[in-house]
């Protein structure tokens, strides 16, 4: 098993053979996650590097555990005390780390396309961990792995993805990779909030939260982006809630075996009311710790792009 790929920067253009062998790895990987003892060789002499010039709790933690429990070396660029707060460029910065012999750099970026730049310049696998707009492709592939867990199989499934789509890169990427596994995929938001260019990946769009939740197999919430987002597109947060929030009343219209997911961080009451985050349909945590599976699986295949299959 292994990736051809030498980076993984998003879910568009990604087969459905690469994504099956990917989730298929993750699930090894959880019963390593899950022993008691979490140590492995696999990825003994390899080293990864994190890179993140947004904030993170989820994404960063979770590719050093998975990195660690692996056995590779981790370091983490804390970008305000490193030099590119004398103003190295990104360029330079990945050259600079993988002069030190970093196999693996993992990059968040607020600017769509800067994996892409960096992934050009440096020999070492790049794996985007957010960018901008754009796509956050280790999230959607750990909520595919959480609902091929919970439902048996993506394809057919029916996920209603709710809130702020347009600087949604959580968004753009499930869309991305639930169309290519055979999901319907229905997005409901503000008008304010929708792109209009949506529908040209495969999602069918609403305008109404109870319309796209109606029959669902999942439920998935958002963030709303406000540090991306310009003044005057949304009404008041209590408003929002009114209209597009993911209520109790709401969630009865899916299906009663429906997940309610959201990627995190959470506002309890803004997007989501806090009983469904902490209640029996949700799995939210479950996500967190697929997160670190679906890393530990990434890491894996794209370092052994010559090497034997996992046991
Ligand atoms: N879901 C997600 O990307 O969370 P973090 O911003 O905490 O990494």
């Amino acid at each position: 098993m292994a990736l051809k790929r030498k980076d993984l920067l998003g879910l568009r253009g990604l087969t459905r053979e690469e994504i099956e062998e990917i989730l298929t790895t993750a699930e090894k990987m959880k019963s390593i996650l899950l022993s008691d003892v979490k140590k492995v060789s696999h990825l003994q002499g390899k080293s990864m590097v994190t890179l993140f010039y947004e904030n993170s709790t989820r994404t960063r933690f979770s590719f050093e555990f998975a990195a660690k429990y692996l056995g590779a070396h981790t370091a983490s660029v804390a970008v305000s005390s490193s030099s590119v707060a004398k103003g190295e460029s990104l360029i330079d910065t990945g050259k600079t780390i993988q002069s030190m012999g970093v196999d693996v750099i993992v990059i968040r970026h607020p600017m769509s396309g800067a994996p892409h730049l960096l992934a050009k310049h440096v020999l070492a696998s790049v794996i985007n961990a957010g960018d901008g707009i754009n796509e956050h492709p280790t999230q959607a592939l750990l909520d595919m792995f959480t609902m091929k867990q919970k439902k048996g199989a993506i394809d057919g499934l029916k996920v209603a993805i709710i809130g702020d789509i347009l600087h949604s890169r959580v968004a753009r990427s499930n869309i991305w990779g639930l169309t290519t596994m055979g999901a319907e995929v229905r997005v409901a938001g503000p008008p304010t909030l929708m792109p209009p260019d949506i529908e040209k990946m495969g999602a069918k769009v609403f305008y109404r939260v109870e319309e796209a939740i109606r029959g669902a197999d999942v439920v998935m919430g958002l963030r709303l982006q406000r540090e991306r987002q310009q003044k005057g597109l949304l009404p008041s947060l209590r408003e929002y809630m009114h209209l597009f929030g993911i209520t109790e009343e709401r969630i009865r219209l899916a299906k009663k075996d429906a997940l309610i997911m959201h990627p995190g961080p959470v506002n309890r009451g803004v997007e989501i009311s806090s009983d469904l985050v902490d209640g029996a349909q949700s799995v939210i945590n479950e996500q967190v710790t697929n997160g670190v599976a679906i890393r530990m699986a990434l890491l894996y295949l794209l370092t052994r792009r010559n090497h034997d299959a996992v046991h």
